[in-house]
């Protein structure tokens, strides 16, 4: 069995000492860093751009996972390219032609993710999932850090998975929301490959060990 992966969300890092916390998901046992781009117009909510992503990526020694919660995110694949995203991850209800921006995004060197938001089918993917490497399953409805988790995530992690072995798909399942020790082995034994986690990383008081405890789980 494959390693399960661990990518601590930066929106919950401390953005006024941003270099000291992206050393620490350098140091830990995580192993992607997961960038959330919002435009305050698909999310009600802005996050940070391209100057952030910038000074991130000058000192992530990891896999950059950017999940883009922007309209018409076709306008930036290529910029998030130069700007050194190794996923790109767009939400399905933002796209009008998604087979079209995935084959864009592969284009351009990256992986292609498609993000669900809770009210999203998975059944939507039944004819992209082959064309997919990552989906992210929104276990909270997206926009902001801190939220609850949703418990009907297990049921869509289970669909999904059903999915990608009846394509015979190679696609990765990555829960984004509201992921803990308390939920992290229960996702991971419904097929869930990859576990975002923002607060329940940064708002720990040792930050090394929550990350290597939640690997531990992910992986027991
Ligand atoms: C929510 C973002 C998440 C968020 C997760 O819109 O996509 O990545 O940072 O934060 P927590 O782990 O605090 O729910
Ligand atoms: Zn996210």
């Amino acid at each position: 069995m494959s390693s399960k992966l661990i990518a601590p969300s930066i929106l919950a890092a401390d953005f006024a000492n941003l270099q000291c916390d992206i050393e620490m998901v350098n140091t830990s046992d995580a192993d992607w860093f997961h960038i959330d781009i919002m435009d305050g117009v698909f999310v009600p909510n802005i996050s940070f751009g391209m100057p952030v992503l910038q000074a991130i990526t000058k000192h992530a020694k990891k896999t950059i996972d950017v999940h883009l919660m922007i309209v018409d995110p076709d306008r930036y694949i290529k910029t998030f390219a130069e700007l050194g995203s190794d996923v790109l991850t767009v939400h399905y209800e933002a796209c009008t032609h998604l087979h079209r921006t995935l084959q864009a995004i592969k284009n351009e060197g990256m992986k292609a993710g498609v993000a669900l938001n809770p009210h999203t089918n998975i059944n939507v993917l039944e004819d992209t999932i082959n064309d997919i490497d990552l989906v992210c399953i929104m276990s909270v409805n997206p926009g902001f850090g801190g939220q609850s988790f949703i418990e009907n995530t297990y049921n869509k992690v289970s669909q999904l998975k059903e999915l990608i072995t009846r394509k015979r798909a190679s696609t990765m399942i990555e829960i984004d929301g509201g992921v803990t020790n308390k939920n992290a082995k229960a996702l991971v034994d419904a097929g869930a490959d990859v576990l975002v986690a923002g607060s329940y990383v940064f708002k720990s008081s040792d930050q090394i060990k929550t990350v290597k405890d939640l690997k531990g789980l992910a992986n027991s």
